[in-house]
């Protein structure tokens, strides 16, 4: 049997034609006319005034704790079950991230917890959508209203997903969105950081591309980075925007296959088709094994591969990285779900080049190595 990769993109769209354009044009850098309209499309379909197009979606997250002036001084409080790039954009900033536990149904921040984490340094709270369902949004804006703190929502795997029928992407001061190969829209690499306020979109911009000063080209008051994107990249997005519901359709089939084989197996937690608010989107299809298991995610893992399935263990949490334990940050905090989630918790295959016929295969795997 060949392995089924844990993601493979679908390219069969205007991809190859948008790219060729590029190539005939001689617009591969990050100057032409695709990133434009990709910025403007995608920030349109998100419910957002601005888009800027950076290079992936941890850059975005850098550049827009610095564009909201977050910095040495302040606490931003974020969910420990997420990926490093939330809380080094934070320390990076010379902030100090606060971790929140999560909820164990759906995996991410359990808001219940957020606001006895504000001190007199909280300055923003940053909301991360996890693998399907969104965050319960609305009690987190209250929160940060009541408070006057900031918010960052990392919608990076939440293309197309809505909360309350409102686009992920829509929410707090600034939204972030990956465009890694796994995720519903691709462009290879690539991010992009979406806003309202249009001086923040001018700041993005400014440190996107090294904050050259407006007036005298390579001079600069202040140091930004080389985030750009590229038109090719861009050409890309623009081919895979244009099937964005096309891609969530089939991603809430293969969730819905997933779950319709494998709910009878005793002792494998499934994810949440669906909370009051939202229906998951499935940017992956994790499960968690229960204790009854006297193995652990990895262990599935290493048997599953041995199979020819590809999977990926879930996150590890952040209060429990070895680069924060060795600055010896973080030693007295206990996350117990995340922390059973990181040790019990793995994906199955999920791309969107997956077949129901490869779902079937992945789901006869998981039965034998569970049974
Ligand atoms: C929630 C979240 N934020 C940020 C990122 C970082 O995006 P990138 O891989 O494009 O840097 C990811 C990547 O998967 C993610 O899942």
């Amino acid at each position: 049997m060949k392995f089924i990769a844990v993601n493979e993109p679908l390219l069969d769209g205007n991809e190859e034609r948008y790219l060729v354009e590029c190539v005939r044009t001689g617009w591969i850098s990050s100057e032409g006319p695709f990133i434009k309209k990709f910025e403007e499309q995608f920030s349109r379909r998100v419910g957002r005034a601005h888009g800027v197009a950076v290079a992936n979606g941890s850059v975005a997250l850098d550049a827009a704790i610095v564009a909201l002036g977050i910095g040495p001084g302040d606490e931003v409080i974020i969910p420990t079950f997420t990926i490093i790039s939330c809380a080094a954009a934070v320390v990076r900033a010379g902030a100090v991230p606060v971790f929140v536990d999560c909820d164990p149904s759906t995996w991410n921040m359990d808001v219940a917890q957020v606001e006895a984490k504000i001190t007199k340094r909280t300055a923003a709270i940053m909301i991360v959508h996890i693998y399907g369902l969104p965050t319960d949004v609305d009690p987190i804006l209250q929160i940060a209203e009541r408070h006057h703190l900031k918010v960052i929502e990392d919608a990076a795997e939440m293309h197309g997903q809505k909360y309350k029928g409102l686009p992920c992407g829509s929410f707090g001061d600034v939204s972030i969105f990956s465009f890694y190969p796994n995720k519903h829209i691709t462009t290879g690499e690539g991010g992009m950081i979406v806003m309202n306020d249009p001086a923040l979109a001018e700041r993005c911009r400014s440190l996107r591309n090294l904050c050259f000063k407006a007036e005298q080209r390579f001079v600069h008051d202040e140091l930004g980075w080389n985030f750009r994107m590229t038109n090719l990249q861009a050409a890309l997005g623009v081919a895979q925007l244009e099937r964005l519901d096309e891609f969530i359709a089939k991603k809430r089939r293969m969730g819905a296959l997933y779950t319709e084989r494998l709910q009878d197996l005793a002792g494998l937690e499934l994810p949440l088709a669906r909370t009051e608010y939202a229906e998951s989107v499935y940017w992956v299809y994790g499960v968690v094994l229960h204790e009854r298991f006297n193995f652990n995610a990895k262990e599935a893992m290493a048997r599953l591969a041995g199979l020819g399935i590809g999977t990926r263990p879930f996150f590890w949490p952040m209060h429990q990285q070895p680069v924060f334990k060795r600055m010896e940050w973080f030693e007295q905090i206990r996350c117990p779900v995340a922390e059973r989630l990181a040790t019990r918790g793995f994906y199955l295959p999920s791309g969107l080049a997956l077949t129901e016929q490869q779902i079937e295969l992945v789901v006869a795997a998981v039965r034998e190595i569970l049974q």
